[in-house]
């Protein structure tokens, strides 16, 4: 069986983290190596990156972030998201070139064709086999988020850019539905999970 490469994202709070668990728990089950990962970062020089992407002082104009992510995920694929897969390892990722694509797209407002010509440069066609999308209405999202102590430079962003980016998320979704598994993050945790191995078992042919 070919290697596979799953994603996981959608807009801050909507539980990618934390359905990572769930992830690993079916992968253990079903006795599949696999790798998790996550972006930005994944990398000595993503991790540096990411550093710097998220902190709150950092002063950077929209294109800045945009390049910075695709260096980031440069060195990520090359360095181990690609090696991994090649050795026969799954890989799933926090976050990817959708969330470019919805964050400094969607919510920054960089055109959607410059993103593309990016991801045409640093991918050459490569993406995920499946993006666990997670859905969640900003709302929810922002009480979940609301727990945290220390907003991050994207978390203290306002309502109007998660809405711009929510919806790049759901409009690429539309675009390649058998890419994409959109799951309802407004619900409570197990059944979020209860969608996520559902998934999971379709992607790999252990359901009918
Ligand atoms: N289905 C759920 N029901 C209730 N709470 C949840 C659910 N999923 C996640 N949470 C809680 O919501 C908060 C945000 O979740 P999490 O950190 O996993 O989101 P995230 O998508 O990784 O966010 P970020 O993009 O900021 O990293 C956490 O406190 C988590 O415990
Ligand atoms: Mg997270």
């Amino acid at each position: 069986m070919k290697a596979k490469f799953i994603t996981l994202d959608g807009i801050d709070g909507a539980g990618k983290s934390t359905n990572l668990e769930t992830i690993r728990l079916w992968f253990e089950q079903h006795q599949l190596p696999v790798l998790f990962t996550r972006e930005p970062g994944g990398t000595a020089v993503g991790e540096a990156l990411r550093t710097i992407l998220l902190d709150s002082h950092s002063q950077l104009n929209a294109r800045t972030e945009t390049l910075l992510m695709f260096a980031a995920r440069q060195q990520h694929l090359d360095t181990v998201i690609k090696p991994a897969l090649a050795a026969g390892k799954h890989v799933v990722s926090d976050r990817f070139t959708d969330a470019t694509f919805a964050y400094q797209g969607g919510g920054r407002e960089i055109p959607l064709s410059d993103i593309a010509i990016l991801e045409n440069w640093v991918q050459h066609g490569f993406c995920p086999d499946m993006t666990l999308l997670l859905d969640i209405s900003l709302s929810v999202a922002q009480q979940r988020v609301a727990q945290h102590s220390d907003p991050d430079r994207f978390e203290q962003l306002d309502s109007a850019f998660f809405e711009r980016t929510r919806k790049i998320y759901l409009d690429r979704a539309a675009t390649a539905p058998q890419r994409y598994h959109i799951i309802n993050s407004n619900q409570p945790l197990a059944e979020v999970a209860a969608q996520i191995n559902q998934s999971l078992s379709q992607l790999f042919g252990y359901t009918a």
